[in-house]
């Protein structure tokens, strides 16, 4: 006998080095709790199928637990049969409880085992990888409470734009990770359906309530074809593309860092905790922690996108491409559980230099209130966009800050200028007026914290 699962109708071996090629179990024996905690349940099933008795459901669960303990201990043994968690698993329940362990697979396939194993820890891993979203948002939204009257300058292009207030950069990045919590709960849904009892592609000829299976393991639903269960793994390819636009927003914002602790801009500085030293220039303190996180996303990116490529253009139903799934999933789990710790911890150690980002405002930022002063004065906007950029103009011709222009001087551009105009230069009555929902007034951005807190609490 070859000691193998499928060995029936072979005579010849295996080459060592295709065994070694085949063999997953490097990677899969992370699904060994999964595995077994799938399998107590199916014996279940067979038992209320009638194709256990009781007693011997009973000597298959007790066999499993004990599985699951040497695994736990870190005794179990892996022999080099094993070819996967699945054959380990069922190699190992033989040897403790005998010819009983050889009913436990009557009717169901790997095809299905697997499926279902990998289901029930991304159930878990999602649960797991929103808390530690939800953590990071929490801690932006104190951070943005806590610093809501620094002001900063906003930037398109990164050119210097509008002044804004630092709380509402914090919260544009916080509510982004808000529609990824969101996103993933959606993800996690469509994980959470059974497919055991599909079999191997025709689905379970011996009566197994597939219905038992679920509520024993306690998924949402059953799917629905056993061709497509077996199969698909749009739920992988969802949670890949989760884990890229999650990732998307945490570069961006990373890059955003990245530069505000540069010496140039010098609005932030990171904590010792989150930065590294150069081994040649003692002067150096390095966002290392940052440009981990903006790197990481393009190795996300590549799981979910070789992802696709092996999906693609496979015949139906189960073929061997759909085992290397599950390096991607360990893979971005492991990556997405880092990135969030790290950017929890570099959030909530920054430090900000205020007086530098206030320094960094200039009159020139607002030259859109200054159009805006015109329009409330009864110019239509597009008049006062061109009267605002004379002003801009001039102040640049005459090598002077926009707000040194004197009343005389702007008055040659529009009548309409007159002493009041002075309000317009002062950068905390500038965001003031930005009092529309979604806006960087002090209001707007109390409510924008208000709207998150609420959805942390739905948590
Ligand atoms: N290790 C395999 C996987 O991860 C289990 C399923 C194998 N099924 C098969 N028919 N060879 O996909």
């Amino acid at each position: 006998e070859s000691g193998k699962l499928w060995g029936g109708r072979f005579v010849g071996a295996v080459d060592p080095i295709m065994e070694k090629f085949n063999a997953s179990i490097a990677y899969d024996r992370h699904l060994w709790e999964v595995d077994v905690q799938g399998s107590k349940a199916y014996s279940r099933g067979l038992e209320k199928a009638g194709l256990l008795t009781k007693a011997e459901m009973d000597q298959i669960l007790h066999g499993l637990d004990k599985v699951a303990e040497e695994w736990a201990q870190g005794t179990f043994k892996l022999s080099p049969n094993d070819e996967d968690i699945h054959t380990a698993n069922e190699r190992r329940l033989k040897e403790l409880i005998g010819e009983t362990a050889g009913k436990l697979h009557t009717g169901r396939s790997r095809n299905d085992q697997v499926v279902t194993d990998l289901r029930l820890w991304m159930r878990q891993t999602c649960s797991t990888l929103s808390g530690l979203l939800w953590e990071l948002i929490r801690t932006m939204v104190d951070r943005a409470e806590a610093e809501r009257d620094v002001l900063f300058p906003g930037y398109t292009h990164l050119q210097r734009a509008q002044p804004i207030r630092w709380s509402h950069w914090i919260l544009s990045h916080a509510v982004a990770l808000t529609r990824d919590s969101e996103r993933l709960l959606e993800v996690r849904k469509r994980i959470n359906v059974l497919p055991l009892g599909s079999g191997a592609i025709a689905g379970n000829p011996l009566g197994v309530d597939r219905e038992l299976l679920r509520a024993e393991l306690n998924f949402g639903a059953i799917t629905l074809n056993s061709m497509d269960a077996t199969s698909e793994r749009d739920f992988v390819a969802e949670f890949l593309f989760w884990a890229s636009l999650c990732m998307t927003h945490l570069s961006r914002m990373a890059e955003d860092l990245i530069l505000y602790c540069t010496k140039e801009f010098s609005f932030v500085q990171l904590s010792d905790a989150y930065s590294t030293g150069s081994s040649l220039m003692p002067q150096k303190k390095n966002p290392d922690s940052l440009e981990l996180i903006r790197s990481k996303a393009g190795r996300v990116f590549g799981r979910c996108a070789g992802l696709l490529m092996t999906l693609k253009g496979l015949p139906s139903t189960y073929n061997k491409d759909l085992q290397e799934d599950k390096e991607a999933v360990f893979e971005v789990s492991d990556t997405m559980s880092a990135v969030l710790q790290v950017a929890t911890g570099v959030i909530s150690t920054l430090q900000i230099h205020r007086e530098n980002m206030g320094q960094a405002l200039s009159p020139d930022m607002l030259a859109t209130d200054l159009a805006y002063y015109l329009v409330r004065k009864g110019m239509p906007f597009r008049q006062a966009h061109e009267a605002s950029g004379k002003a801009v103009f001039m102040a640049e011709t005459k090598g002077v800050a926009l707000n040194q222009l004197s009343l005389q001087e702007l008055q040659t551009i529009s009548p309409l200028f007159s002493g009041d105009v002075s309000c317009v230069w002062d950068y905390g009555h500038s965001v003031e007026q930005y009092g529309a929902l979604g806006g960087t007034a002090r209001s707007s951005v109390d409510w924008q914290i208000c709207q998150v807190r609420a959805l942390l609490q739905a948590q």
